[in-house]
């Protein structure tokens, strides 16, 4: 819906212009930045003329509801276990009360501005405005600040206020004070020695093929992980792949990884296209992605007939987070969104701030409500996240810190230790939930005073889980390479929930929905990864140890054993 001015707000304005401006009212900080992201320098004040795009994220009008809600349908143990929102009953949790919607509404037509009500719950409101208008609204002081290593500029503010009537209303208004390092697709080591082809393995129940120490293939995973070759049967269970950043998925490269790693299924096993915010797929040599095609060939290739979708976010969206925040608002507008859905990108936490961090977490309560599964990779830099090495504090990747996700580290070797680049610690936004509270208190004591100071022992504790991570063979250009990266364990992870979901649904139960109570209640159903560690900061982070850790969560997949834990 689109808001008019009234005459009335027009007259204001008329009036404030010829020289008595209104009275303002007190205003209240909402959000600061003390230091700039490494990479980044101050250019000084933005053109006055140049135009934001703002959107301003209303308060729920019950977010510890939504919050209870989702922890009752995702605890084993609670008799509504299973029992997933529909679309209308998380609405009534997420949407915005008509008085939130009203004082927010009124103060921007106050202000002169006219704005569009958005999201699937009504729950943003957008709106342009030069910047001479943005720094006058939130008391702010727009800066242009550029990126030297990818020569690219942001305009921001390092803080800005609300009316204090508002403090209540607002959870978040972007973009402000967020500062994000542009992406880069996450897989740390490409093609540097294309191996030849691993050799046409045999899998046996109790044998991995010797060959997945140095490489890494869909019969490996299915030897390692016990997941199974046969075709899952329900064409309801969908598998969600996000493509951001341009990276576009190859159906020509899929097929031969299909021909080459997967001879029992037809190689011509595809995908679907959806986007959102432009978003498209274009075939072609050059138009290949690293790290969408190996999303898609370690879905496609491992989630054996579950149907697979590529949703692919477009960049009609700014710098990238806000294809974040449409992607949450693209499924939540469908009746039957992917009971799963696995992503390979992130940002360094403290580069989204507090505020839209917390905004963006929370949006994925709303899909895990409904019975989504969502994944993320926990990312590629070890403790320092995307820092540079000599960082003085710990970093950690976010939506891997959000606690409403499942945060997948890497593993590499047979047998499984961590892989030293998972990215893994504590969140300074977010607090511990009580699912993992025993888990992490049993590893912060093991762990002693090592690293004290450089993270938050209060903070929700990530990864959740683990995948292999490294030596992966893809297909990418046509040829075969190994590629490294928790970018890979995500999906694999991913299409394991998926086949689960697969024989629920066949048996007449509800998908897993929201894992992490399931996965904390259940050790048994993971393989304990006890060894590696993932160094940065010139520290050697965090160590693996029997139970979880902040490197590969409670560890890998055994799928037998989740079969089993689901209760099948
Ligand atoms: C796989 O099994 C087939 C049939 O038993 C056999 O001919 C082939 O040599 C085996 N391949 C490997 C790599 O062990
Ligand atoms: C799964 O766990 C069971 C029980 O510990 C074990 O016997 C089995 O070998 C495991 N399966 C795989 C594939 O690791
Ligand atoms: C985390 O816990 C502290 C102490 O209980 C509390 O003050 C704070 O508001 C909590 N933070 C969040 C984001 O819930």
């Amino acid at each position: 819906m689109r808001f008019c001015l009234s005459a009335a707000v027009l007259a204001t304005v008329v009036l404030g212009a010829l020289g008595s401006p209104a009275p303002r009212a007190a205003m209240r900080l909402h959000e600061k930045r003390k230091e700039l992201p490494s990479g980044f320098v101050n250019k000084g004040a933005a053109a006055a003329d140049t135009m934001i795009d703002m959107r301003i994220a209303l308060k729920m009008a019950d977010r510890d509801g939504l919050e209870a809600a989702l922890f009752d349908v995702s605890t084993p143990s609670s008799a509504n276990y299973g029992k997933h929102l529909t679309k209308d009953e998380v609405k009534a949790f997420a949407s915005p009360s008509a008085e939130t919607l009203s004082t927010v509404s009124d103060w921007l037509s106050a202000e002169g501005i006219a704005f569009d009500v958005g999201g699937s719950y009504d729950n943003w409101l957008t709106f342009s405005v030069p910047v001479s208008k943005a720094n006058e609204l939130l008391d702010a002081s727009y800066e242009t600040f550029l990126h030297t290593p990818t020569d690219s500029s942001q305009v921001r503010t390092l803080a800005y206020s609300l009316p204090e009537a508002l403090a209540g209303h607002i959870n978040a208004v972007y973009p402000t004070t967020s500062i994000v390092k542009p992406r880069t697709p996450g897989p740390v080591r490409v093609f540097d020695a294309p191996p030849s082809l691993a050799a046409d393995v045999n899998v046996t129940a109790d044998a991995v093929p010797a060959s997945c120490s140095s490489t890494i293939t869909p019969a490996c995973l299915q030897a390692l992980y016990g997941i199974p070759a046969t075709p899952a049967t329900q064409s309801s269970n969908h598998l969600g792949v996000s493509g951001y950043i341009s990276q576009y998925a190859q159906k020509s490269d899929l097929t031969r990884f299909l021909s080459l790693l997967r001879k029992d299924i037809s190689s011509s096993t595809s995908f679907t296209l959806e986007t959102l915010d432009g978003g498209s797929n274009p075939q072609g040599t050059s138009y290949a992605g690293i790290e969408a095609n190996l999303d898609i060939q370690y879905t496609v290739g491992v989630a054996t007939g579950v149907p697979v979708y590529f949703i692919s976010v477009g960049t009609n969206n700014q710098d990238g987070v806000s294809g974040f925040i449409d992607i949450v608002d693209y499924l939540e507008a469908e009746d039957a969104p992917p009971q799963v859905l696995t992503t390979s990108y992130g940002f360094d936490e403290a580069d989204l701030g507090s505020s839209l961090a917390t905004e963006i977490c929370d949006s994925y309560m709303t899909l895990g409500a409904r019975g989504v599964s969502v994944l993320f990779s926990s990312g590629d830099g070890g403790v320092s996240g995307g820092q540079s090495q000599s960082c003085r504090t710990f970093q950690g990747a976010f939506p891997g810190t959000c606690p409403y996700i499942t945060a997948v580290g890497g593993t590499v070797n047979v047998p499984e230790t961590a892989v030293d680049f998972s990215s893994g610690g504590f969140s300074q936004y977010f607090n511990r939930t009580d699912y993992q509270a025993d888990a992490v208190e049993a590893y912060l004591d093991t762990l002693g005073s090592t690293n004290q100071g450089l993270y938050v022992a209060t903070g929700r504790g990530f990864p959740d889980v683990a995948a292999m991570g490294d030596n992966v063979e893809i297909v990418y250009q046509g040829q075969t390479g190994l590629i490294g990266g928790t970018s890979a364990s995500s999906p694999i992870f991913a299409s394991v929930v998926s086949l689960l979901n697969d024989q629920l649904i066949a048996a007449g139960k509800s998908p897993l929905g929201f894992l992490n109570p399931w996965v904390y209640e259940n050790p048994q159903a993971f393989n304990d990864i006890t060894s590696g560690s993932n160094p940065g900061c010139n520290t050697d982070g965090f160590p693996a140890v029997a139970g979880w850790d902040p490197v590969t969560g409670m560890g890998t997949p055994n799928f037998s054993q989740m079969l089993a834990a689901a209760g099948l």
